[in-house]
């Protein structure tokens, strides 16, 4: 049987804003000590002073997920400062706009070094250490555009969540008998700062303003809103804790309805 997460260690990358500082606070909210994990130094410090005021320990990190020897520092430094490790969300990632021909190997690298490989090296280095120890859970930040591919204006971003999907379901089959359980979460249209850019990057190629483009992506939402970044956290938090402790290899759409399968 599951513990409670009270007092475990997570690890949330990206978290300094956005879907990420979310989950980070709703899980120190649930009782875990979290570090902070992300490239922005003074989000990730801002992030970790919040939960600190929350009455638990944070570690704020500086981590470029995609450099081999920051991946190694973050799984080392928690281990040396928090004293364990029980959970990890892979949610860093970044979006890149280009129509699919358009892409460069350029384009097409930068996006799956960090939506797709680190993820998988991130998975691989938790997964060494929670298989030592029979439990670990770990959450990976897919998107509904690893199932539905709904923006062609970011081809290679749908790419890397069908592959986070996919390495979410290999990984999770692998080692299910092994106490450890992984799944991902597939956000829709969430409202973070990465949508703020989608906006202005949309409308940089369709010639229509963003206030455009974001009302006609609200229309394509059958509970007619934008989610907010708690609606994926309080997911993120099910799938960490003991009641979902006999889930594993599911990739959750938080839609609002836009997709359901
Ligand atoms: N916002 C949405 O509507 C939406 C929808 C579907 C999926 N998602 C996914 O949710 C996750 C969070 O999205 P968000 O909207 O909060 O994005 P965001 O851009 O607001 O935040 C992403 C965070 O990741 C960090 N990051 C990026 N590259 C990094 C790297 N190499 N190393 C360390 N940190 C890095 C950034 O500094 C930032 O703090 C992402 O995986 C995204 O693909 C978001």
């Amino acid at each position: 049987m599951e513990q409670s997460v009270k007092d475990q260690v997570a690890i949330v990358t990206g978290s300094a804003q956005g879907i990420g500082r979310a989950i980070a606070l709703r899980l120190a909210q649930d009782g875990m000590d979290v570090v902070v994990a992300d490239y922005r130094e003074e989000g990730a410090k801002r992030v970790a002073e919040e939960i600190q005021a929350l009455g638990r320990r944070s570690l704020a990190l500086a981590v470029d997920v995609t450099r081999a020897e920051d991946r190694q520092r973050l799984f080392e430094t928690t281990l040396t400062t928090l004293g364990r490790f029980d959970a990890l969300v892979n949610n860093a990632a970044i979006q890149r706009v280009a129509m699919p021909l358009d892409v460069t190997e350029e384009h097409w690298d930068a996006v799956m070094n960090v939506n797709a490989k680190a993820v998988y090296f991130c998975c691989e280095l938790a997964l060494r250490h929670m298989l030592s120890q029979h439990s670990g859970r770990i959450v990976n930040m897919a998107s509904l555009a690893g199932k539905a591919a709904s923006t062609p204006q970011h081809p290679v971003y749908n790419v890397s969540k069908a592959a986070v999907i996919a390495m979410t379901k290999t990984f999770a089959l692998t080692y299910a008998a092994e106490g450890v359980r992984v799944n991902a979460v597939c956000p829709g249209i969430i409202e973070t700062p990465m949508q703020d850019v989608v906006d202005r990057e949309f409308a940089s190629v369709t010639g229509k303003t963003p206030l455009q483009i974001r009302n006609e992506r609200v229309g394509r939402v059958p509970m007619g809103r934008i989610g907010e970044a708690d609606d994926v956290a309080s997911v993120v938090s099910f799938l960490i804790g003991p009641d979902s402790r006999y889930m594993t290899g599911q990739s959750i759409n938080v839609t609002g309805g836009m997709i359901t399968y």
